[in-house]
This record gives C-alpha cells, structure tokens and sequence, in this order.
C-alpha cells in the first residue's frame, strides 16, 4: 500500500518533534503494509508555514537515511487554502515554497476549519485545473461546517477534484459523524485515495491495513486496492488515475 498523507518529518509542524520519532512512525506503517509514504507536512497553515522547501527535503533524507531503501519516502506537503495567493506558488513549482506530492502534478490541498475563512474551495480547484493541476481534498469528513454545507464536496468531485479520506474516519475511530460521511462518499463513489494521515504512534498512528479490511468488507477489494494502492501509485508515477483520461 501507499501513504499519501502522513506527517513524518520531525520538527516541521504537529508531527514527530524528534528523528526517533519518526524512523519509529514509517517503520510502524511499513510493518502494516506500506511500502511507500510521501510526507506532508502542513504548509500554508497558521502554524506551521514551512515555507522553507530545502529545509523539509534535509529532514525526509535524515529520515530515508536512517531508514534505508524500505519503507520509500517522498516529499509533498499538505496545502491549506488560505489565500488565493498559493494559485501563485502553485505557479512556481517545481521551485519555490510549496512541494506536490512526490514532485507530481497532485496537490493536497487541506480546506480550512472555519466556514468562510480564505478563498472558495470551487474557485481554486477550478483554477488549479486549468492550469494542469490535479487537486486532492484531504479529509473532507474532517471540517466541522461540512454539516451546513453537504453538497460542497460531490460539486468539487464534479468540477474535476479528487477526495482523500482518513483511515481512522473509516473505521469509526474518529466517531459516528466523521464514519457516516465517509460511507455515504464512498457510497456515491466519490472517494479517490484512503491514507493515514498520521501524526504520531500514539492518538494518530499510522496503518492502512485495517482500512483495506474496512473498505474490503463493505466496498469490495478492487475498491480497497485501487484507493490504498492503485490509485495513489497514480500519483506518485505522476499519471492518470486507472480509467481517468489523459493528462493533457
Ligand atoms: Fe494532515
């Protein structure tokens, strides 16, 4: 399986604050069956920036090194949508501040906790589309207004966004509410990737596997392969996902 959503680096944001921490976090998920995870360390976000691009990838090498080939780390960053400034980052890729998932045209773009805090959601994701890029909405189950606003999300899927839930939403370990929008998502077909998400080896560990179980028991296990591995090696391969068309 793949990981695409994992804070690992240490010391960059609410992931591991130590190198231990988190050679002990990717060993962990490789034990659950990850063989590859790009490390996304909150950027844009009040709180941690992480503007600072050859900084992170120092880190991911620290970790990688300590690690040796398995599992096989990646850089992305996960992107909060606080102005419609970042269209002009996004720009400047593959240089500047901001990192895409392992140097792909995916970006994981995190909406903000506040209803009504930056710019609209559909707006970006339309912009980052014509100009060649494939949005991912982590966590959609996550944001707390979603209950004022349902739809906002099958309109993103429609409009050519791409939807990542957490692993720990799936299996109800984040509660009734967050689990009940994960399957009605998964039930319409909504839902591109499953990842961690993972922060530390305690509240938020890392592990995939019991999310393939989950999605294998009420999805079939084509679903589960295709949004723990097929899909997300799309991403790191920087192709299409199976059946989508071509990257003009
Ligand atoms: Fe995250």
């Amino acid at each position: 399986m793949i990981d695409l959503h994992c804070h690992l680096l240490p010391g960059v944001d609410d992931g591991p604050s130590e190198l231990e921490e988190s050679v002990a976090l990717c060993r962990r998920a490789a034990e659950d069956g990850c063989d590859m995870i790009v490390a996304t360390p909150h950027q844009r976000h009040p709180f941690w920036w992480n503007g600072d691009r050859p900084l992170l990838e120092e880190r991911l090498a620290a970790v990688q090194g300590c690690l040796g080939e398995e599992p096989r780390l990646f850089l992305g960053g996960e992107i909060h949508l606080d102005s419609i400034e970042l269209l002009d980052e996004v720009q400047a890729l593959p240089h500047g501040s901001l990192a895409s998932l392992a140097g792909s045209r995916y970006l994981l773009l995190e909406l903000s906790r506040q209803e009504g805090y930056g710019p609209d959601p559909e707006e970006v994701v339309h912009e980052l589309l014509v100009g060649g890029w494939k949005p991912i909405i982590a966590h959609p189950e996550m944001y707390p207004w979603m209950r004022e606003d349902e739809t906002l999300f099958d309109r993103l899927v429609e409009g050519g966004a791409l939807l990542q839930v957490t692993a720990m939403s799936l299996t109800g370990a984040f509660g009734h509410r967050a689990r009940g929008i994960v399957n009605r998502l998964l039930d319409e077909g909504l839902v591109h990737f499953v990842a961690s998400d993972a922060h530390n080896l305690s509240r938020r560990p890392p592990g995939l596997s019991a999310a393939f179980s989950t999605l294998s028991e009420g999805w079939g296990e084509e679903t589960a392969h295709a949004l723990t591995t097929a899909n997300p090696r799309a991403v790191i391969e920087d192709r299409p996902l199976p059946g989508q068309p071509a990257f003009r």
